[in-house]
């Protein structure tokens, strides 16, 4: 059992939560993940770690609640337990080590990128944060990137903050202007798609983070299996960071699609049994 020891909404449905799980605190490194169940019948989901603590056995995890699992965590409180937070899973993210890397973060991914962000900043590398998000009641860790950064761009696809549009709009004013080393993104596959085909001609290392609907995690099942250079991966296994100039997206975006029967049925059940929640208080 692992106690939840800090909640904070960082955004709407969108919750950061410290964990205790002192085994993974020990061992994981930037870009590796767990998979949590809440209890002995649910669903395992996969979750990125956007930092921890090894003397307090913490982990920090940001969740967006979008279906039956995520929603019902969000609703979890200081001092309730998770069942099982299984971890460190996947292989820790390993980008080219020269020049300015560039991390671009949208959604929960301004989380996942955080570790790697730190890490080049504790080497002295010049690093550049993006984060994008739809408004700006929906932009995360801001303050934090701009800690860990260099320089930090905001964009915001409605305009009410930052540079209006997507987080490619902010890579070509960096590209424009500077050479960059490498780049990290993590967020919605769109987004990383649009990144990857951006910088594909320009040959700039890329890499990004995907998320493959997942079951066990240890690359025994093939729920996540994904097709990069041609090639069948399994992302718990061999990623989930791959180069981004290789990964077959519309695959993985019609795979992320196979179970959306099962997940709309999750959350009428989940929406029956808010309803009947209420009805009690
Ligand atoms: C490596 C990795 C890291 C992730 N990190 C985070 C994170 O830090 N924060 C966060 O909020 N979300 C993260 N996700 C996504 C998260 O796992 C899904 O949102 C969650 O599993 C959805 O479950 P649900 O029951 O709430 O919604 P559902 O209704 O079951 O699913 C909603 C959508 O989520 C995707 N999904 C469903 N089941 C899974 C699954 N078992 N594995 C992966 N995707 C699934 C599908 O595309 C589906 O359409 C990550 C996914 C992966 C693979
Ligand atoms: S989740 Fe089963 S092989 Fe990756």
């Amino acid at each position: 059992m692992h106690r939840i020891v800090h909640k904070r909404v960082v955004a709407p449905d969108t919750v950061m939560f410290h964990i205790e799980a002192p085994w993974v605190a020990r061992k994981v490194q930037p870009g590796q993940f767990v998979i949590v169940r809440l209890d002995d019948k649910g669903e395992r989901i996969p979750l990125s770690l956007s930092g921890w603590d090894e003397i307090e056995g913490t982990l920090r995890i940001i969740v967006q609640g979008i279906g039956f699992t995520t929603k019902t965590l969000i609703r979890l409180n200081e001092g309730d337990m998770i069942r099982d937070v299984v971890g460190p899973l996947g292989r820790r993210t390993h980008l080219p080590q020269d020049g300015t890397l560039v991390v671009i973060g949208g959604g929960y991914g301004a989380g996942a990128v955080m570790p790697n962000a730190r890490e080049a900043k504790s080497k002295g590398r010049r690093t550049i944060g993006i984060i994008g998000a739809r408004t700006r009641e929906l932009v995360l860790l801001e303050d934090e990137m701009r800690e860990v950064c260099d320089e930090v761009y905001i964009t915001t696809n409605d305009g009410s903050y930052g540079i209006e549009g997507f987080v490619t709009h902010a890579l070509t004013k960096i590209l424009e202007r500077e050479s960059v080393g490498a780049i990290l993104a993590i967020g919605p596959v769109p987004m990383m798609k649009a990144v990857s085909d951006m910088t594909k001609p320009k040959q700039i290392p890329t890499f990004v983070s995907l998320n493959a609907i997942m079951v066990d995690g240890t690359g025994m099942c093939g729920a996540c299996r994904v097709t990069v250079g041609g090639q069948t991966k399994f992302a718990c296994y061999d990623g989930p960071d791959f180069d981004g100039h290789t990964v077959n997206y519309d695959e993985l975006m019609l795979r992320q699609k196979m179970y959306k029967t099962q997940e709309a049925q999750a959350m009428d059940l989940f929406c029956r049994l808010e309803e009947q929640l209420h009805a009690k208080v």
